[in-house]
């Protein structure tokens, strides 16, 4: 299989992607509820995830797509070669502030992660790695992160995390947010995962995300150095939803072992 023949596909298909996206604002956007009331998606979350499909699908019809709105195929496995998509990631961003979305892709070979994409549409930067070569942000090398104390960290959490809610212990996250130098919330795991990777948050927390919400990020932040897991230390699931915690390594397990304690596990499977 040539990676560098695929990553060429993937990275002109994004671009074209996000060419889509920003054409998009000048007509209207139909809104729709999926789960919930503030669980949104828009005709053009589907449209580009169906470009996305039409485009691997003509490349190579033997590759399988995971993507959030179900216009891949059903995946039951991770053997073999795996696209896994995120149209918009942060759909509620798109909508509300047309800025803070990506598109979130990651290649995956028989559950190993061989490229990974994270585009910033409105600001038209891609970060992107090919395993054992190394991660880029348009282009220019991304280097390793480096070591930090905990205290200097600046962590990102959304605000579920500040309402005691019988999953976490709560006394061990009020450390956690007096202990570190400053907490963020974007409203888009793969822009947390992003800024991760780059240095700019040094850790992300979530208590549910989506195999398409971290995918493509999960592939460059071994490129990188930044340790992924679930919120037991274990690997994400990419097969279900799971906990998430990505963070620079010198504080991953530190944050694991002092700072976060999941209560009721059975809660965390679905
Ligand atoms: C969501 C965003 C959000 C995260 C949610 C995701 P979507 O993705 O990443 O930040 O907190 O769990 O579902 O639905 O906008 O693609
Ligand atoms: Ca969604
Ligand atoms: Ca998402
Ligand atoms: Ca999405």
């Amino acid at each position: 299989m040539d990676l560098r023949k695929i990553n060429d596909f993937a990275i002109k298909t994004i671009f074209h992607a996000g060419d889509q996206i920003r054409e998009s604002f000048s007509k209207e956007l139909i809104i729709e509820t999926k789960a919930s009331a503030n669980d949104l998606v828009t005709n053009i979350d589907r449209k580009i995830e169906q470009y996305f499909v039409e485009k691997i699908k003509e490349l190579d019809p033997s590759h399988k797509i995971l993507g959030e709105e179900g216009m891949g195929d059903k995946i039951v496995t991770l053997d073999g070669p795996l696209w896994i998509i995120d149209p918009i990631d942060g759909t509620m961003n798109f909508i509300k502030q047309g800025r803070n979305f990506m598109i979130s892709i990651g290649f995956f070979v028989d559950g190993v992660g061989k490229l990974g994409y994270l585009y910033d549409v409105m600001r038209d930067e891609l970060i992107y790695a090919i395993k054992g070569e190394g991660a880029f942000i348009n282009d220019q090398q991304i280097g390793k992160l480096k070591p930090l104390k905990i205290e200097e960290a600046v962590i990102g959490i959304n605000s579920s995390w500040v309402i005691p809610n019988g999953k976490i212990n709560h006394e061990k996250v009020v450390k956690l947010i007096r202990t570190v130098r400053g907490t963020r919330s974007y409203g888009s795991a793969a822009m947390e995962i992003a800024l991760v990777v780059t240095g700019k948050l040094d850790a992300y927390l979530s208590m549910r995300l989506a195999p398409w919400d971290i995918g493509g990020g999960m592939v460059i932040a071994q490129e990188v150095g930044a340790v992924v897991s679930n919120l037991k230390g274990q690997p994400f699931n990419l097969l279900n939803h799971d906990t998430f915690l990505i963070a620079n390594p010198s504080i991953h397990q530190l944050l694991l072992e002092h700072y976060i304690e999941l209560k009721d596990e059975k809660q965390h499977s679905n």
